[in-house]
């Protein structure tokens, strides 16, 4: 399973990224607002960090423009994916940018169909929200595990599923139960994932015994 870290905030990438985790960065509008940075420079400084996909989203609601801002987006790295919302202009805007070899990541999907729609305009990864959908007391991982199914009937579609709004470790761990390709986590969740008592626990007893024997390793 890829992590890709669901920030734009340059320190978080850079720390994470040094774990060896991080295989791409997801940003949205209110994420790269909140930086306060001139939008193309950000994604530019992302993309000199991570190596893998960066998903940069457009503003337009059109098509047309869609395209126009996402050529401009893909033409600060090769690794920026564009990201376009999943709506009758993102999936036209899809098609088109897919074919001229551009990563695209279809967002806001909320429903089997709608995923069926993104894998067949052509999309790299499509990013189901999990999260909000639990906010509104629907089983987030419900969609997940449909999808998995659905697509696996259909070796002719290749876009991989990214689950997004992830709010906890658990979202994690049942994505890839499930069989998800990518999780893009909060830096927050990734933190988590390391994290156990019984790792603390363990290692602290090791090294009181260890002291105990005076020894050292260097
Ligand atoms: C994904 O690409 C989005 O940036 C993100 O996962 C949204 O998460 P939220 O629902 O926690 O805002």
């Amino acid at each position: 399973m890829k992590f890709f870290i669901d920030t734009a905030n340059l320190t978080d990438i850079k720390e994470l990224a040094a774990t060896g985790m991080v295989d791409g960065v997801t940003t949205n509008p209110t994420l790269a607002a909140r930086e306060g940075k001139d939008f193309l420079t950000l994604i530019a400084d992302i993309c000199a960090v991570v190596s893998g996909p960066v998903s940069a989203e457009v503003t337009a609601l059109d098509a047309t423009a869609m395209i126009e801002e996402g050529r401009r987006l893909a033409h600060i790295a090769p690794n920026v994916t564009v990201k376009l919302p999943l709506t009758r202009d993102g999936l036209k805007a899809c098609r088109v940018l897919s074919h001229d070899g551009v990563m695209v990541n279809v967002t806001l999907c909320f429903s089997p169909g709608q995923a069926i729609l993104a894998a067949k305009a052509g999309a790299t990864f499509v990013s189901p929200f999990v999260g909000r959908l639990d906010d509104l007391s629907h089983d987030g991982m419900d969609l997940i595990s449909d999808m998995v199914r659905i697509y696996a009937n259909y070796p002719a579609f290749t876009t991989q599923i990214l689950v997004a709004s992830v709010r906890h470790p658990l979202h994690v761990i049942e994505a890839a139960r499930l069989g998800a390709h990518v999780a893009t986590v909060p830096p927050k969740v990734l933190y988590q994932l390391f994290e156990h008592p019984l790792t603390d626990k363990g290692l602290k007893a090791f090294l009181d015994d260890w002291a105990k024997s005076g020894q050292t390793i260097l």
